[in-house]
């Protein structure tokens, strides 16, 4: 079950939780199926559009965010301890998810170019993404993370996971975006 995911995303299996790591799966499996973009599409298309010429894909993109967000939550734990609790499974869903909205963005038009779909321009992917997590009974802890991960969520509290993904994501951008190399 769920095979498109699975071989999209093996770092599912990082998530202990047999049943998280299952919805985390469906949940991509949906998105997939629901969108216009195939998985090389995924390899191939830019991670944003604010970036010109950008050559680094939104695979490419999502793949970094996961694995420097659990590198940088391993070492957060190693400090801390238990004066930050940090629930990896959530924050490996999370990860995964974050931006799984994105797949539901996009059309094509009449001659087969990628657009912004009409969802995509009401909803953006925070919402979309944080609504299928929903669909599928992700636990809130982990629909807040995807939720809040962008500006959206700079009028909320976030958690430990949600901080650390927020600026997981913001800091493999930004560079890009307004770099000094
Ligand atoms: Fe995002």
């Amino acid at each position: 079950m769920y095979e498109r995911a699975r071989k999209l995303w093996p770092e599912a299996e990082w998530i202990e939780d047999v049943k998280l790591r299952e919805k985390v799966l469906a949940v991509w499996e949906y998105a997939l199926e629901h969108s216009v973009l195939s998985e090389k599409d995924l390899e191939e298309i830019p991670f944003t559009m604010l970036v010109k010429d950008c050559r680094v894909s939104f695979m490419t993109h999502k793949k970094a965010v996961v694995h420097v967000a659990v590198q940088a939550a391993r070492e957060m734990e190693k400090w801390f301890g238990e004066s930050m609790p940090i629930d990896m499974d959530a924050l490996i869903a999370g990860a995964i998810l974050l931006d799984v909205g994105k797949l539901l963005e996009y059309a094509r038009d009449a001659e087969g170019r990628l657009v912004t779909s009409p969802e995509g321009k009401l909803l953006r992917h925070t919402f979309s993404g944080a609504g299928l997590a929903m669909k599928f009974d992700l636990p809130a802890k982990v629909v807040h993370i995807i939720a809040y991960h962008s500006k959206e969520g700079d009028m909320a509290k976030r958690t430990p996971e949600g901080y650390i993904l927020h600026h997981v994501d913001f800091m493999t951008f930004e560079p890009f975006k307004d770099h000094l190399w």
